[in-house]
């Protein structure tokens, strides 16, 4: 199988997954549960549960107790994107190819799905303790995706990145990095942790899990801040320009165009190396790879 045949093939795998996991749409709360589906299933790249795979792979993890962290963390991945898309925070139209959450279901609505993604993602995590009651390890994998989702991880970044908009004197380069770092890296270096912790990795190999999750988020943000600019809104399945719009620092704005892809390579190199040094097979490193000349 090539790289692209294999790709198709695990984002079914995980899609499988989240469907497994995702609630039923009855009830009297009938109304959020389809809002909550419908931005999940909406597509996206299933980029944060391939890691979370990948990496528990890598350390010998063969159980289906990474199922839950992987289908909880693109959960708590889509609440995030529910909300960033909201009038009062990026106000956009358009997600994964099609019309954002509240456009579709109205503001309250939209956010009420947000709420009901990010707690259910503790729910479905929490089945975890269930299957495996005292595992210290899912206590830590637990512990790791409550702080990197969280007020000091990716809750954290976006206030930055809100604050930052109002501002009149330009923001610093570590400013722009802290957010990075946490509005978009947090997610990617949790599912990198969890897979690394779940399958029984030592305190190093954590750490370096860390490490390579900051160098693919911030990488990976400063690709989806140059295609903001370069991108084109088909293949993107979102607006181009959002960032302009919205009056936003971006790598782009700070260091150009040209600085920003060549910071995005070193990144991405990073993290390659470090996965290399861990032992990553083909897949796991054409993965990271393939972020780089990504184009949505
Ligand atoms: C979008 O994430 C938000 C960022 C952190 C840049 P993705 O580009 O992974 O979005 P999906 O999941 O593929 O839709
Ligand atoms: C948001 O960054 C990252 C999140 C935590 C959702 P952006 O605002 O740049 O993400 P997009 O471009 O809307 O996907
Ligand atoms: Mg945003
Ligand atoms: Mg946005
Ligand atoms: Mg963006």
């Amino acid at each position: 199988m090539n790289f692209k045949e294999e790709l198709a093939k695990r984002i079914e795998e995980i899609e499988g997954i989240l469907k497994h996991y995702l609630p039923k749409e009855e009830g009297s709360q009938k109304a959020v549960l389809q809002a909550m589906n419908y931005s999940v299933l909406a597509g996206g790249k299933r980029l944060r549960p391939m890691l979370m795979q990948e990496a528990y792979r890598l350390f010998g993890g063969t159980e289906d107790i990474i199922n839950p962290f992987m289908a909880s963390l693109e959960m708590i991945h889509t609440y995030s994107l529910i909300h960033d898309d909201l009038p009062a925070m990026d106000n956009d139209e358009y997600r994964r190819g099609k019309k954002t959450t509240h456009v579709v279901y109205g503001e309250a609505i939209a956010i009420l799905a947000g709420d009901g993604l990010l707690n259910y993602a503790f729910e479905t995590a929490a089945g975890a303790f269930a299957k495996k009651p005292g595992d210290c390890r899912v206590e830590q994998a637990f512990s790791v995706l409550a702080k990197k989702a969280g007020v000091f991880g990716m809750i954290g970044g976006q206030t930055a990145d809100i604050v930052a908009e109002g501002r009149t004197e330009p923001l610093t380069l570590e400013e722009l990095l802290y957010i990075h770092e946490n509005k978009t890296a947090a997610l990617i270096q949790s599912a990198l942790m969890i897979g690394a912790l779940l399958a029984g990795a030592g305190k190093q190999q954590v750490l370096d899990m860390e490490k390579a999750g900051y160098d693919i988020g911030v990488a990976f943000q400063i690709q989806d801040d140059i295609l903001d600019v370069t991108g084109d809104m088909e293949k993107l399945g979102k607006p181009i320009g959002s960032d302009e719009k919205n009056n936003k620092a971006t790598y782009v704005t700070l260091v150009g165009l040209k600085q920003a892809e060549k910071e995005q390579e070193r990144l991405s190199g990073e993290a390659v190396r470090l996965l290399e040094k861990a032992g990553a097979g083909s897949f796991f490193l054409e993965l990271v790879q393939s972020l780089i000349t990504r184009e949505s």
